[in-house]
């Protein structure tokens, strides 16, 4: 399976945002953007006056680290983004879950839910089997840099025993120590922020972590 690396500019020079993304764009496949409200988690990232701004051919990727995502997905799938992921804690209603992965769709992108570390799989048990794709947080959501979780791993090799053709993103702290562990456990797409951003040489950080 292929196994998709998708930088996170959370962790960019977002004073050179666009000089940022240019760095990493022949090798990434993907480009994250972290999405924080300042209350669902404790940061305050950007929205989709910024996404506007920003100029690339990578299919984008929206993480909604926010406590209303319905609220947040007209804006984002204006722009034409590939995937949307919402947080199953911000949304615990099956059918609001199921009506959010409708509306994502309808706006032509993939949709994705996310679990913090301390969700349990079977937190999702209700929609697993109608989602694109399901986002293993490796770190307590909010900031980028912080060190990866080991226990993140078992989540991923339950999901993907049950799930085969699933994609599966796993993200925090995500570097050439984790990155084959979290392969080897069936995550076919990586998000990384430091482990790239924070790297002189894009393409080598890159290339490093697809092993
Ligand atoms: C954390 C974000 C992650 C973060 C990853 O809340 O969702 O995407 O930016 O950054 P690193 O790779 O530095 O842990």
């Amino acid at each position: 399976m292929k196994v998709l690396i998708t930088p996170s500019i959370l962790s960019a020079d977002l004073g050179h945002l666009q000089d940022e993304i240019a760095s990493v764009e022949a090798y990434a496949d993907w480009l994250q953007v972290d999405v924080m409200d300042g209350h669902f988690v404790p940061n305050l990232s950007f929205g989709a006056p910024v996404l506007k701004k920003i100029k690339t051919k990578l299919p984008l990727d929206i993480h909604l680290m926010v406590s209303n995502p319905k609220d947040r997905i007209t804006e984002f799938a204006a722009l034409g983004v590939q995937n949307i992921t919402f947080h199953a804690e911000a949304v615990t209603g099956t059918e609001e879950r199921r009506a959010l992965i409708q509306a994502i769709r309808k706006m032509k992108a993939t949709a994705g839910i996310a679990l913090n570390p301390e969700t349990s799989v079977s937190a999702i048990d209700d929609v697993i089997s109608e989602i694109d794709l399901v986002l293993i947080m490796s770190v307590h959501p909010g900031f980028g840099g912080q060190k990866f979780l080991q226990e993140s791993l078992e989540k991923v090799r339950d999901i993907r025993v049950k799930f085969p053709k699933l994609m599966i993103q796993i993200d925090g702290g995500i570097d050439t120590a984790s990155a084959p562990k979290a392969i080897e456990a069936g995550a076919n797409n990586l998000v990384a922020g430091t482990a790239i951003f924070g790297s002189k040489d894009r393409e080598a950080a890159i290339k490093a972590l697809r092993g």
